[in-house]
């Protein structure tokens, strides 16, 4: 029995993609990986609980992270997304230039394996973009950290060099807090 096809467009990392024809059981990271040769996206637990494959849905009411392995080409239809691939920026002669999420994974040695990274670099960017247009209060960092980074797992190096680097890109970014001194005390961590 021939698989049902849907015809497929979206905008990935500002490029249109499609119309073309795709099955309508395809999961988005079949879509990255097998179709666009994305494959930056990790599959990982293949039952959205790890959260290594999250990617950014942009919408006219914010952006908000989906894990891909569980979220079928059928919602994402016209939809406007980025993966890993698309959040780095570009210097002058178009060579890539880390984001200031990624530089701060970098610098604390956030991550051994990786391959859980790409998942924490798109929470922590829709994060640091949420707050740049809702800034909050110092006190408030730490918790919505937790709350941004909470359904990630790292099962290499824990979480405080992750949420250290989260924190520091938020507090030393002017725009994202509100009120106060850069709040040195370190969030409690899941195990
Ligand atoms: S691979 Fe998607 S949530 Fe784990
Ligand atoms: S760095 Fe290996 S799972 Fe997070």
């Amino acid at each position: 029995m021939a698989i049902p096809k849907i015809s497929f467009s979206a905008t990935i990392n500002g490029q249109k993609i499609g119309p073309v024809d795709l099955p309508e059981d395809l999961m988005a990271v079949e879509l990255l990986q097998e179709y666009l040769n994305l494959t930056g996206t990790r599959l990982t637990c293949g039952q959205g609980v790890c959260r290594a494959c999250t990617i950014i849905v942009d919408g006219e009411e914010g952006s908000r992270t989906v894990p891909a392995c569980i979220t079928g080409i059928a919602w994402l239809n016209g939809r406007s997304i980025r993966t890993i691939e698309g959040i780095a920026g570009k210097d002058t002669d178009g060579r890539p230039v880390p984001s200031p999420v990624q530089q701060a994974f970098l610098k604390h040695f956030s991550f051994q394996c990786s391959y859980c990274t790409p998942g924490f670099v798109n929470a922590a960017t829709v994060l640091v973009e949420s707050l740049a247009k809702a800034p909050i209060p110092v006190a408030e960092v730490e918790g919505r950290i937790l709350t941004a980074l909470d359904a990630n797992l790292c099962r290499c190096t824990g979480y405080v060099r992750y949420y250290q680097a989260v924190r520091e890109v938020i507090l030393s970014t002017p725009g994202l807090t509100v009120d106060g001194p850069a709040q040195t005390a370190n969030a409690t961590v899941k195990a």
